[in-house]
């Protein structure tokens, strides 16, 4: 079912883990692409798989862009309007996890909120009149950790609540423009972001499986396509009545108590 033909999306993280799975599931779809990320390597691999799944190549647009970098944003979006001439989604995956909390420097601090908090901010703003004028959606990647506490993930978690309280602000002061802004906030995601992290987890598929089934009720880690398929249906119709939501996507992680 071609539910996003004729949409034109702008994905950040589009080089990688979710960002990369959202544009290959969205390319299903039949929404054009604007995949923007720094390693163009990445965007590169990313398109060829968006056109194997049925996208022409004039469809996709690779954004070489660093979304902490205000004056990118705004280069990169009028890139996307020039060539698309409008923007109907936003998917802020562009992100990091980072382990820390009272231990860390006041740098470890801000590189978390530049990346996590600031850059969706930026991106945002500069999208803004574009998707008011669409009547468009805006799709945060928050984290599970913003809505349940994890020791040594104190600057995440609270980078990832930040990121929920702006959707919800968002959602409040676009509803008048017809614009949706929701979040996802996942649970553990295979993805190679653990293997970024100044973490102390081992991430060996047995570990993660041991993890998996620790956290989540449902007793798996999640996949990309899990995120994926949440993030198409709050950008779709499907969800055309939902804004200001934060969505979990963790196998009921939220709704549960602590691991044992
Ligand atoms: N995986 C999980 O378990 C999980 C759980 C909850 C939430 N999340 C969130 O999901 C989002 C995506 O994470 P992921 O797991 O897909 O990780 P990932 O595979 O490491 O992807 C992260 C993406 O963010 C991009 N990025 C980072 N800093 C950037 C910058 N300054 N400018 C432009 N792009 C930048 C990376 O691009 P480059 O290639 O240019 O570095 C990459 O494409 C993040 O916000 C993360 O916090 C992940």
């Amino acid at each position: 079912m071609n539910f996003l033909f004729e949409k034109v999306a702008i994905i950040t993280g589009a080089s990688s883990g979710i960002g990369a799975g959202t544009a290959v599931h969205f390319a299903t779809l039949g929404c054009s692409l604007a995949l923007v990320g720094r390693n163009m390597e990445g965007l590169k691999k990313v398109a060829a798989e968006c056109e194997e799944r049925g996208l022409e190549a004039d469809q996709i647009l690779l954004v070489n862009t660093d979304v902490t970098r205000e004056h990118q944003v705004e280069s990169a979006v009028a890139e996307v309007i020039n060539k698309f001439h409008k923007i109907d989604i936003v998917v802020n995956s562009a992100g990091c996890l980072t382990y820390g909390g009272l231990e860390s420097t006041s740098e470890v601090f801000d590189d978390v909120f530049q990346i996590n908090v600031k850059s969706i901010f930026t991106v945002c703003k500069a999208v803004e009149p574009h998707v008011s004028k669409s009547k468009g959606v805006i799709i945060n990647v928050s984290s599970a950790c913003s809505l349940r506490a994890s020791p040594g993930l104190m600057i995440y978690g609270m980078s990832k609540a930040a990121v929920d309280h702006m959707t919800k602000t968002l959602a409040l002061e676009l509803a008048p423009k017809q614009v949706r802004v929701n979040a996802v906030n996942p649970g553990i995601i295979r993805t190679p972001i653990y293997e970024k992290t100044n973490t102390p987890w081992e991430t060996t598929e047995e570990k993660m499986s041991i993890e998996g089934k620790k956290w989540h009720p449902l007793g798996r880690v999640g996949q990309v396509d899990d995120v994926a398929k949440a993030i198409a249906f709050l950008a779709s119709d499907e969800g055309g009545f939902i804004t200001g939501e934060t969505l979990p996507v963790d196998g009921g992680r939220h709704i549960s108590l602590p691991a044992m």
